[in-house]
């Protein structure tokens, strides 16, 4: 079983256990995530009423053509679940986010969810975190004197670009892609740079994820449950 279908595997699988009539659900970014909206979508025709809250504009755009009715996050107290994909994740279910440039509402979106949950193909599950460079955003005014400070942690930093233009997150900010050799300590690293002046918010997700649905060797589903 390729990626692909591995990512269609999880993503259905986490529409089909997880998602109940009635709630809403924070609407992850990505490819993985993408499943999950395309099977809400079957489950909204099949007569179950869903809310989505998303992560992107592009997960906005997504929703709509799905039929998933979408509401702002600021009308909510919190969200039943959140569904996202992960870039990696460790077993302590620790993750890096943030490869699609979503990082900032995918962490404001998971917090705000009672159950978060990520859908991972194999390839995103690892020994430590670290080899996936770490997305930090950072507000565009004096990004360099930021990225200067983030490199002082001990990475290789690189100004996200897209179409040979410096690479704009929804929020209007920068994403600084960031590589460590390796990644010893990924709670004191997410204080670290969220100290930084000029740092938004970093792609580490620290205690967050409450559910992992990915595959085995054999490509059968996993359901793994962190403990809290
Ligand atoms: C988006 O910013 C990311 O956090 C994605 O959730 C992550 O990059 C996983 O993406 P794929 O499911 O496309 O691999």
């Amino acid at each position: 079983m390729d990626r692909q279908d591995q990512k269609a595997l999880v993503g259905e699988a986490a529409a089909i256990q997880y998602v109940k009539n009635g709630m809403t659900v924070g609407l992850g970014t990505g490819s993985t995530a993408f499943y999950v909206i395309k099977k809400m979508g079957e489950m909204i025709k099949a007569g179950m009423e869903l809310k989505g809250v998303a992560t992107s504009k592009a997960t906005e755009k997504l929703a709509s053509e799905y039929g998933i009715q979408l509401i702002d996050i600021n009308e909510v107290e919190e969200l039943d679940i959140a569904i996202d994909g992960a870039d990696e994740i460790d077993a302590n279910f620790f993750a890096i986010k943030g490869g699609g440039g979503a990082l900032l509402r995918e962490k404001i979106i998971a917090s705000a969810a009672k159950t978060f949950i990520v859908v991972a193909d194999g390839s995103k599950k690892v020994q430590s975190l670290g080899q996936f460079p770490l997305p930090v955003e950072v507000v565009p005014f004096g990004y360099k004197q930021t990225e200067r400070a983030i490199e002082k942690l001990g990475c290789k930093t690189e100004i996200r670009m897209k179409h040979e233009e410096i690479y704009l997150t929804d929020n209007g900010n920068y994403i600084v892609d960031c590589t460590f050799p390796s990644i010893e300590n990924p709670s004191q690293l997410h204080q670290s740079l969220n100290n930084i002046v000029g740092v938004v918010e970093n792609g580490l997700f620290i205690n967050m994820v409450d559910v992992l649905i990915s595959v085995n060797k054999q490509n059968e589903i996993s359901v793994a449950i962190a403990k809290k």
